[in-house]
This record gives structure tokens, C-alpha cells and sequence, in this order.
């Protein structure tokens, strides 16, 4: 079944190519590029190479070229909706499916959504310009306010009538669906009544990227304060508040050339700068900053200013929204106009060259922040080392490691201290939400481990394997392995560093080590004739009697099945390497289980502890990976 338009665009926009592409091959960077071995081909040299800035990915040994639902579509052999699937639930999103009737009804809706509203657009404005009470109200106020025909025309400014049916009546009169412009949170019914939302207001239509109108905002013209200052329209399936930014569609040329973008507070402020020459600005329209409106803005620029009055309101949202665009991947910076002034304010009193002499001297986070916390607290230690954390708090958000380290670096200069100190308290940050983390979210899963492999206890397996190697050495003891000497001390040497975990195969691994290699191994038969190995007879019996009996279907159809003799050489060397493998297994799992009880306990001691075994733990799953590659890393646990 299709996805819904929504559920395509929230995979694109989770969708990372490098990690999408990342669970199929090992990418290596160089330069701007990242490089692998072709995984449409068997060629030596890397031929495959994406580019995460495009988004896109191409196989120079098949030709084959494109973005990471088509990488997934190639490597899966799946068509574009079973990939995008794929990738949903790589991500963890929901998607919702729908038929394609009511894929069309909503299209249609929300075509006919469009329609009203720019409908109204239009309509408010010919009002402004067309009717007395425009020029006479809505034209003075705007020129009281300084704002020219230009920028008028460029942000399609009107005016909502003071009648309560304006609009609607010149909806009825155009034969427009009265339901639909409901829908738009054009209209209002009340009691079988319909009236218009926006009454003697002056009017900010809201585009989308496209220049669709989308949404009102609607200032009042008087200082009444009984009326609220703005009125805005509600959510709508055209108008997601938490995604639109006001000024996008006219700033969006500006914003990428200018490789910057200003956030401001309020619709006049954008409208302000924009006739002020400074084109490259949006504003989140009295709402908090949300993590949609910063990705929208990313993919025009990732340098971020906020521009805020001083007030404390202000700087508390200037934090937030640093944090948010941190975490983001994106670079903030923030301006703060002084004597609680708006932007739009500080440019009509003072003139374009102040305001951009204010623009110039933004802050990195980092002075802001610190400038913030440390306030006039000179050199209160307790007060330094607090705004420290919270530096290095906000540092920690940042995905890019070269950046961190760059902002470490900034940090401890400003603060005049070490930065391995400010990496130590960095990383006892992360270790302390991770511990919360990991419980409250499910980290979406890579698509290799999606694949859903059943986990066995590794301990359960560690007999068996023991017992295989056994086996061999009781049947095949003596026989010479080229270049090695015999079997058993072969598998001795190689296994040295092994214990074995089942009793009776630890007894009898001890009793083989005992032995001179020099001489004769006893042959398995010795076991049930000599009185000194008695002791064995049992396990020796246990390890040697056939468990399987051969398929009689294969006898039938004289399907050479090789001896145990015939395969040996290979089968001891597997057999070796999978015990290794089992064991280093239970070795990384009792390193994770210790590990988990030393962060529910979270002392500075723990911590420490921790850190040991996390190495400890690096070791151990690098050397499992070798031995898996050496087992052609088929075999599953
Ligand atoms: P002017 O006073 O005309 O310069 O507007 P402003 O943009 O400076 O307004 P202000 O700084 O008071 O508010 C900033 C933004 O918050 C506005 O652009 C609106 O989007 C929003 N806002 C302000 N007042 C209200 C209100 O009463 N209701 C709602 N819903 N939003 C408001
Ligand atoms: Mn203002």
C-alpha cells in the first residue's frame, strides 16, 4: 500500500545517507567524498563513493547512481515504497499507509485548502487598497509604520474587513466552499452562524517553501488592550505551524547566499529588515523554536542567528533555541539588541549601519552563554565552574567531533583552563545520559541487526564447542598435522589461553596438558582398556558416539558424505577459532552485564571503573570481529 505524502516527507528527512549506506559498507573519507569497495561488485579498489552533502551515492564499476531509497531499492532488490519502508523502520518512524482513495481525497482537500486561502489573500488585499476603510485605516497605519508599497507587494500585506462577513460573503458570492475555508481557519460557525475569524486586522498571509499561502497572521491597528495583539490561524492539514517559518519563501535566495540566516521574533521584524536590505531572515512567529524549523532551515544554510530583545524572556529562549540548533548540527549564534529593542524597532530609530554594526557583533554560543552565566559574578569559583558545565553541556550536543573539538578548544580558552578537564566533564555528561537514554527511547536499530537474529546465550555454547575440539583430539590425537607436529598438541598450543567451562571437559583438558607432547597420545581406544584412564571412560563416551544418525535419504541417493578424517584439518581449525569466538562472546557479554551495574550505582568510582572496562571491552569485540572475519563470518552464534 502507499505511504501518505507526510510519512514519504518524514523519511526523507530522517533518512542520513552516509549511515543508511554505512550498514551495508565500510566507508572510508577522503576529501569531501566518502569512499568504499564497490557493494555492487567485486573489484579491489574502491570504486563507490557518496557524497553526503548531495545526498546521493555512485558505483563507478556498475554505473549504477542515486539517492539512499535508491541505494536501499538496489542492495534489498525492493521497489521505492517497500525502501521506504525499509527505512522507516530503520528510523523508527511511523508511517501510515493509505489506500490510494483516500490518498486522493486528502491531496484534494488540501488543494482546495490552497485555493480559499489565497482566495483570502487576495481578497484582503484589494481591501486594503480598494475599499475606504484600507486607505483610510489600513494605509495610514502602514505608512505610520514606515512600511513601503515594495515591501507590501512583496509579502502580499492586506487588510481584513471590520464587518463580521466580510470574507465570507465574498467567499459565498464566488461560489467557494464555505466547509473548506472553515477547514483553513478562515471562518467560524457558532451556532449555525458563519463569521470571519480575521476582523479589522491588518494581514500577514503565511507561505510555505513554495509560495503557497498557507496561513494569517492579523494584527490588531489600535492599542486595545482587552483584544489580543495578533491573531493567527490555526493548524491546518496546509499549515503546520511547527514547520513554516515566516519569511522563508521571500528569504530563501538570500539565506543561502548569504550562508546565514536571522531568526527573529515577530512578523514586522522580518518584513523590517527585508525593507532595510537584509533579506536573509525568518521568524518563527511568537512560537518556540521547534526542531523541524531548524532542519527547514539547513537546507539553505547552517549558520544560524537569533536575534533577540534583552529582555530575561528573551535570553531564555536564545538558550533554548542554541541548545535545539546545536543538537542539530547546525552553528548558532546570537544577537541580543539592546534597551529591550525588537529588531524592527532598533533598525527605524537607528538606521541600516547600526543595526548591521549590531548584526556584526554576534556571539558564538560560547561567549554568550558564558557571558550569560557568569554575568557579574567576576571570579566566584562556584559560579565559573557552573557556567563551565553548562559551556560544556551545550558542547556535548554537538554531533560533529571535529566541532566539538574546536569548541573545546575555544572553551578552555576562554575559561583559562585545561581541555582534558573539560573532556572528562564532557564525558561524565554523556555517560550520565546515556544511562538514562538508553531506557527511555529504544534507539532506532541499524538495518543489519533489524534482521532480527535470534540472541542466544553465547555460555550455552561453550560446552559443545569444547567438546568438538575434545572429540578430535581423543579420535585423532596422534595423527600429524604438516609442519605442526601432532593434533593434539596443536590444538593445545592454540587453545592455551582457553579454559574449559564444562567440569568433566576441564578434567580431561587438564589431563591432555599434562601429557608429553614427545610422546604418544593415548589413542581412544586406551581409554576403556587402560585401568589409569578409567576416569575418563565416561566422557570419552559422551564425546565420541555418533549423535546423528546419517540421513538415509543421502545413503539412498549415494551422497559421498566425507569422514571426519577427510575433513579434519579444516574442521580443527574451525573448530578452534569458534571456541575462541564463543568465548570471547561470554567475555564481552559479562564485561556489558558489569558494566550495567556499575552505572545503576553512578559514583566517581564506578565511573572510573567503567571507563576500564569500556576499553577492555574495545579490545575484546575488535578481536571478535578478526575471528569472525576469519570464520568467514558466517557462522552465527
Ligand atoms: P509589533 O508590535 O507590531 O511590532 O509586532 P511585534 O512582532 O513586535 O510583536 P511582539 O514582539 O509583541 O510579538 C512577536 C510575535 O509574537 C508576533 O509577531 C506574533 O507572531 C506573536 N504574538 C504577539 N502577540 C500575540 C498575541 O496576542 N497572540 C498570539 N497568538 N501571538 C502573538
Ligand atoms: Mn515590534
Amino acid at each position: 500500500m502507499p505511504l501518505s505524502d507526510e510519512s514519504i516527507a518524514k523519511i526523507k528527512e530522517a533518512v542520513d545517507i552516509l549511515d543508511v549506506i554505512g550498514d551495508y559498507v565500510q566507508l572510508k573519507k577522503k576529501g569531501q567524498n566518502w569512499w568504499a569497495l564497490s557493494p555492487f561488485n567485486n573489484e579491489k579498489t574502491p570504486s563507490f563513493s557518496v557524497s553526503p552533502n548531495k545526498g546521493i551515492f555512485k558505483d563507478f564499476s556498475s554505473g549504477k547512481g542515486g539517492d539512499a531509497i535508491s541505494f536501499v531499492m538496489e542492495m534489498e532488490g525492493l521497489n521505492y515504497i517497500e525502501a521506504l519502508k525499509v527505512l522507516a523502520k530503520k528510523y523508527g518512524i511511523e508511517i501510515e499507509e493509505v489506500n490510494s482513495e483516500e490518498d486522493k481525497r486528502q491531496a484534494s482537500e488540501r488543494e482546495s485548502l490552497h485555493i480559499v486561502s489565497s482566495f483570502a489573500s487576495d481578497f484582503f488585499k484589494k481591501h486594503l487598497f480598494d475599499s475606504e476603510e484600507g486607505r483610510t485605516v489600513g494605509q495610514t497605519y502602514l505608512k505610520e509604520r514606515g512600511v513601503l508599497g515594495k515591501t507590501i507587494e512583496d509579502f502580499d500585506i492586506g487588510m481584513a474587513p471590520s464587518a463580521w462577513d466580510g470574507l465570507s460573503k465574498a467567499l459565498k458570492n464566488g461560489q467557494y466552499n464555505i466547509e473548506f475555508a472553515e477547514k483553513a481557519g478562515l471562518l467560524i460557525s457558532k451556532e449555525e452562524r458563519v463569521y470571519d475569524r480575521f476582523r479589522n486586522r491588518l494581514i500577514f498571509p503565511i507561505h510555505n517553501l513554495s509560495g503557497k499561502v498557507v496561513g494569517f497572521g492579523g494584527r490588531i491597528f489600535t492599542n486595545d488592550k482587552n483584544q489580543p495583539k495578533y491573531l493567527n490561524s490555526p493548524e491546518s492539514p496546509i499549515y503546520h505551524k511547527s514547520s513554516i517559518l515566516y519569511g522563508m519563501f521571500q528569504g530563501r535566495n538570500a539565506i543561502r547566499n548569504k550562508d546565514e540566516c536571522y531568526l527573529v521574533e515577530g512578523y514586522t521584524d522580518v518584513i523590517s529588515f527585508h525593507q532595510g536590505g537584509i533579506e536573509n531572515v525568518v521568524s518563527s512567529s511568537g512560537t518556540a523554536l521547534t526542531v523541524e524549523q531548524i532542519r527547514l532551515i539547513a537546507r539553505f544554510t547552517k549558520n544560524i542567528t537569533l536575534l533577540y530583545d534583552g529582555d530575561e524572556a528573551g535570553l531564555n529562549a536564545a538558550e533554548r533555541g542554541l541548545n535545539l540548533i546545536l543538537e542539530e548540527g547546525s552553528n548558532p549564534s546570537v544577537v541580543v539588541f539592546p534597551d529591550a529593542m525588537d529588531p524592527d524597532e532598533f533598525l527605524r530609530k537607528k538606521g541600516f549601519e547600526e543595526t548591521q554594526k549590531i548584526l556584526d557583533q554576534k556571539k558564538d554560543f560560547i561567549d554568550f552563554l558564558s557571558e550569560r552565566l557568569l554575568g557579574g559574578a567576576g571570579d566566584d569559583p562556584v559560579k565559573r565552574a557552573n557556567a563551565v558545565r553548562e559551556v560544556v553541556k551545550s558542547i556535548s550536543k554537538v554531533p560533529d567531533l571535529i566541532k566539538k573539538n574546536f569548541y573545546f578548544k575555544r572553551c578552555a580558552e576562554k575559561f583559562g583552563l585545561d581541555e582534558n578537564l573539560l573532556i572528562s566533564e564532557h564525558n561524565k555528561i554523556k555517560f550520565s545520559e546515556r544511562k538514562y537514554r538508553d531506557v527511555r527511547e529504544q534507539k532506532p536499530q541499524s538495518l543489519s541487526s533489524q534482521q532480527s537474529r535470534v540472541e542466544i546465550d553465547p555460555k550455552m555454547l561453550l560446552a559443545p564447542r569444547e567438546a568438538e575440539l575434545l572429540k578430535i583430539m581423543v579420535l585423532f590425537g596422534n595423527v600429524d598435522v604438516e609442519g605442526h607436529g601432532r593434533l593434539a598438541k596443536y590444538i593445545l598450543d592454540n587453545i592455551r589461553e582457553v579454559d574449559f567451562s564444562h567440569p568433566s571437559y576441564s578434567k580431561l583438558l587438564q589431563f591432555y596438558k599434562s601429557l608429553d607432547p614427545e610422546k604418544d597420545y593415548p589413542e581412544s581406544e586406551d581409554f576403556f582398556r587402560d585401568q589409569e584412564l578409567e576416569t575418563f571412560k565416561e566422557t570419552v563416551i559422551d564425546l565420541t558416539s555418533e549423535k546423528y544418525e546419517v540421513s538415509k535419504n543421502w545413503k539412498a541417493h549415494q551422497i559421498h558424505i566425507p569422514t571426519l578424517k577427510e575433513v579434519l584439518g579444516d574442521k580443527m581449525s574451525t573448530d578452534i577459532f569458534r571456541l575462541k569466538w564463543t568465548k570471547l562472546k561470554t567475555l564481552i557479554k559479562d564485561n556489558q552485564q558489569e558494566i550495567k551495574g556499575l552505572q545503576e550505582k553512578g559514583t566517581d568510582e564506578a565511573y572510573d571503573e567503567i571507563v576500564k572496562l569500556m576499553r577492555q571491552q574495545k579490545d575484546l569485540k575488535k578481536k571478535e570481529k578478526q575471528i569472525a572475519k576469519l570464520l568467514g563470518n558466517v557462522i552465527s552464534a
